[in-house]
């Protein structure tokens, strides 16, 4: 029987939220980004030690480069209580580096030097408005933050929901600036973002969260990830929101390699700052980040969650993957059908 995306060619890829690593690990991903369909990368820096300077970024920049000439790389910093508003203008001045990634302290892998409280940041954030950098969030919120509900309620399900007023207070008091939702996995954060008519305010969309739920990841330390796959009713919201026409969403996988002991909580390994006897967070797709995405609306296709024409609509899948136009790329199918 023929296959929704059977011969369909679509110009190459940008992928918003790939972490690329670092040593072998880093020489193993990297030549991998192209045949997931991608051509464009938005690299994440929570490295060890994470990336908190300008020659930082720039010198993992010329390493990847090196490894894949053709992609193009967009770095960014890790905020952390060294960056100032003058290392933001430094920044921008690079030309290389696009944004800055807030993850809440604890919340996930390598996050141990992350964000405790928002007000701090605040000049930093005054200054990325008017230079123009993006604010990535990673949207959880740590369990011992939570203004609204006893600490002890904060679980890996509602984190993220209990994120989201700190997304709309932030947008609120900094209306110019530029925040990415990173990787929303709730009807709650869909809804949020399309509540905010500013284009300022856009979410990713990890290839992952749109085929898988709560049930595989218990007990499968591989489809492990921060935040976690939700309900089935989250993951329709998820499917209609790449295809939304209003746009707000666009393809962030959040590939994220772990040696197979740490995900298997053997040990805490070089790039992974998780604790002997507990499982890495993250699931790896990158060679495969554009095909996962096929797959999975073709799915939501046929199981009558998403109609054929939200899919067909011009300019959705392009709009899902950054892309009007420009070089086109095909892509091998996963299971090879
Ligand atoms: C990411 C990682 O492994 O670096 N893990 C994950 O589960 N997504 C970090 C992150 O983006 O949260
Ligand atoms: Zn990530």
């Amino acid at each position: 029987m023929p296959r929704l995306f059977d011969g369909l060619e679509l110009p190459a890829s940008a992928d918003f939220h790939v972490h690329l690593r670092q040593g072998a690990m880093m020489e193993t991903v990297t030549p991998t980004i192209t045949s997931g369909g991608v051509d464009t990368v938005y690299v994440m820096p929570n490295l060890i030690p994470p990336i908190t300077t300008p020659a930082q970024a720039v010198e993992y920049k010329s390493r990847l480069q090196a490894l894949a000439p053709d992609v193009t790389f967009l770095m960014s910093l890790y905020l952390h209580p060294s960056i100032t508003p003058s290392i933001v203008r430094e920044a921008k001045a690079t030309g290389a580096i696009h944004g800055i990634k807030s993850y809440p302290a604890g919340v996930t892998t390598n996050s141990s030097s992350g964000v405790v409280d928002y007000e701090s940041f605040y000049p930093v954030f005054a200054a990325m408005e008017e230079e123009g950098l993006v604010l990535n969030l990673h949207g959880e919120l740590p369990p011992s933050q939570s203004p609204s509900a006893p600490e002890d309620q904060i679980t890996v399900l509602n984190a993220e929901a209990a994120f989201l007023p700190t997304l709309r207070s932030l947008h609120t008091r900094f209306p110019n600036l530029r925040i990415v939702l990173e990787h929303c996995t709730t009807k709650a954060a869909v809804d949020m973002v399309l509540s905010i008519s500013s284009p300022n305010v856009v979410g990713t969309i990890t290839a992952h969260h749109l085929s898988l739920i709560v049930d595989d990841w218990a007990g499968d330390p591989l489809n492990f990830c921060k935040p976690v796959a939700k309900l089935p009713s989250d993951r329709i919201a998820l499917l209609r929101a790449a295809v939304d026409p209003r746009r707000k969403f666009f393809l962030g996988t959040d590939s994220a390699p772990h040696p197979l002991r740490s995900k298997q909580g053997r040990s805490g390994t070089a790039g992974n700052d998780n604790s002997c006897g507990k499982c890495a967070a993250g699931v790896f797709t990158q060679p495969y980040a554009t095909q996962l995405v096929l797959e999975a609306l073709e799915e939501a296709v046929s199981k009558g969650i998403l109609r054929e024409e939200d899919v067909r609509r011009e300019g959705v899948l392009e709009g899902f993957w950054a892309r009007r136009g420009g070089g086109s790329m095909v892509c091998r199918r996963v299971s090879g059908g």
